[in-house]
């Protein structure tokens, strides 16, 4: 990750708490950076699964948002769930990290369109059962999140019978790879079946700063079939010709042999 304190970098594992306790406040951190160095790219209302750039006006993993009740979750500044609203959708954020939705509320203001948003936890999601009709992340939450099992049976709580499911994250084989956007970023030099999480330490403090937890494809079948999902998408978008933004670990040059991106769509019931 970018601007982060000195850390070391360690394979380990993490509860839940640790996994919030780190990355809220890192993100927290982050949010300003983030927003400078990706909002052009996102869109002020502008909905991007990842950085190969495929856009859900492109993908239509939602299917048709008009009239709808929709949570992302992992919602950062929003930018995904304005468009949402741009289509007609009743669009709505949460996120783990103040500052990111204070960003949200900055881009509210600008563009006049308003993405009501609550600060919590994919883990326990403050709605009633049966409150939406799609719930989404794009690239939020789910991979930071220790207890993957509760926040995939709270979406299920909260979507109504056949509401629809769809998220993106780093496509699981990439965690066989370091996390660099050179050729040396197309070596495996890790187990693909080590689900054991990717945690920064700070060095001054010696507390978890930062986690990422990887679960492989079939864990992802699994995890989503056990809560009653039907999968529709597995969506593995290839690197566009003339792309050549660099982000993190995203680059043409890995781009164009491995995928970086998984996006699932699914339904309830
Ligand atoms: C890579 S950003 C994606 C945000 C937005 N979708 C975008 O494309 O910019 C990941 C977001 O997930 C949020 N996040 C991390 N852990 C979370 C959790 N447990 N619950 C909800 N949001 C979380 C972070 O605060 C951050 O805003």
């Amino acid at each position: 990750m970018e601007n982060h304190p000195p850390v070391r970098v360690e394979r380990r594992p993490v509860t839940e708490d640790e996994s919030r306790r780190a990355n809220g406040p890192d993100w927290d951190r982050y949010a300003d950076e983030y927003q400078s160095t990706h909002g052009e790219f996102l869109g002020d209302i502008g909905f991007v699964w990842g950085p190969e750039g495929l856009t859900e006006a492109e993908a239509g993993v939602l299917g048709d948002v008009a009239g709808r009740d929709v949570l992302e979750v992992g919602s950062g500044a929003g930018q995904c769930s304005r468009w949402v609203r741009s289509q007609g959708g009743r669009a709505y954020g949460l996120d783990l990290s103040f500052r990111q939705l204070q960003h949200s509320r900055r881009i509210d203001q600008d563009t006049g369109v308003v993405v009501p948003s609550v600060l919590g936890t994919a883990t326990a999601l403050p709605f009633a059962d049966d409150s939406f009709d799609v719930v989404f992340c794009s690239f939020g939450a789910l991979q930071f999140v220790s207890d993957i099992a509760d926040a995939v049976a709270e979406t299920a709580r909260v979507l109504r019978p056949r509401g629809r499911y769809a998220f993106s994250i780093t496509h699981p084989t990439r965690w066989m790879f370091p996390d660099d956007p050179s050729e040396a970023g197309l070596v495996a030099s890790q187990s693909y079946w080590d689900r054991t999480p990717y945690v920064e330490v700070d060095d001054a403090t010696g507390r978890v700063s930062y986690v990422e937890h990887h679960r492989t494809l079939g864990d992802w079948v699994g995890l989503l079939a056990g809560h009653g999902f039907v999968i529709t998408d597995l969506l593995e978008p290839e690197w566009p010709e003339h792309h050549d933004r660099v982000w993190g670990g995203w680059s043409a040059t890995r781009g164009q042999y491995t995928p970086g991106t998984a996006i699932f769509g699914a339904r309830l019931g």
